[in-house]
């Protein structure tokens, strides 16, 4: 059965399970009545130490055991990662912010097993994040460039994130070849465009997560005749961090055909 108009573009107000806990966690700390829990010491050496931005409130609420991993990350991005050129120099202010927590509070649509595609990686975001939260996933990391996915190799080596491979190529190359059960971009392209490049990574039935701001609906809305030419269901935006980050994350998310899938499994 065709799903309706209404099923394939629907905007919720998500804030799931983990969700209300961070929520609650947040207003704790925020009234004073739960101070938050001490600074885990075990930062890896190196990068690191020459970056001195403590992680935020949200930072311990959103990553739990995985800050140290994010705090090192952190740290990369902003040394080796700006220096390179693949990070403005005036983000490093926002890593947090505007970067890791942006891209964390996706872990609340990814399942705890599987396959994540992450198209489009650049220097490893949302993919290097989402690994650390979910280190029973496998994800791989989609990106093109020499220079980024040298940049991701290291991250993965110093941050140790045994559940991640990089696939150095375009999307457009690896039609059917990684069938993932749920396919992440942020920055990467409209999503008119993004949609089918999306799609060519997932199994069928699987799920995209594009990453958007504030112009998503227009951004269905301009997608809507390719959604629907690949049958794309369940279609719906998502608010994420609400009450735990000042700028909630706005990501659009659809299931791929289950029937005529280009991936195989
Ligand atoms: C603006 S960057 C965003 C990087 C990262 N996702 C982020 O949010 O910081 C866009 C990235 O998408 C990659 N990219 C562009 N077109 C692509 C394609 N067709 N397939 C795979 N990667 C692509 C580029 O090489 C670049 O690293």
């Amino acid at each position: 059965m065709r799903p309706s108009r209404a099923d394939r573009c629907r905007v919720v107000k998500q804030r799931g399970t983990r969700g209300e806990e961070l929520k609650l966690a947040a207003d704790r700390i925020r009234s004073g009545s739960q101070s938050p829990q001490p600074r885990p010491n075990a930062v890896p050496a190196g990068p690191a130490a020459s970056f001195s931005q403590a992680p935020p409130d949200a930072a311990r609420l959103v990553f739990g055991h995985a800050l140290p991993t994010a705090e090192a990350y952190a740290a990369l991005l902003a040394g080796p990662g700006v220096e390179r050129g693949l990070i403005g120099p005036d983000e490093t202010a926002r890593i947090w912010d505007r970067h890791l927590l942006n891209c964390a509070v996706v872990a609340e649509l990814v399942p705890d097993r599987g396959v994540l595609a992450d198209l489009g990686s650049g220097a490893g975001l949302p993919g290097l994040v989402l690994a650390m939260l979910r280190p029973q996933v496998d994800v791989v990391l989609v990106e093109p460039m020499a220079r980024r996915t040298a940049f991701l190799a290291e991250c993965v080596h110093d941050l140790g994130l045994a559940n991640v491979r990089i696939e150095r190529g375009r999307a457009e190359e690896l039609v059917g070849k990684i069938g993932a059960d749920v396919v992440t971009a942020r920055a990467v392209a409209r999503l008119e465009r993004l949609v089918p490049l999306a799609v060519g990574l997932a199994r069928p039935g699987g799920q995209i997560l594009a990453i958007k701001g504030a112009g998503a609906a227009g951004e269905v809305a301009e997608a809507e005749p390719v959604l629907r030419r690949l049958r794309a269901t369940q279609v719906t935006i998502a608010r994420l961090g609400d009450g735990v980050l000042d700028q909630p994350t706005t990501v659009v998310s659809f299931l791929t055909d289950q029937n005529t899938g280009r991936a195989p499994r």
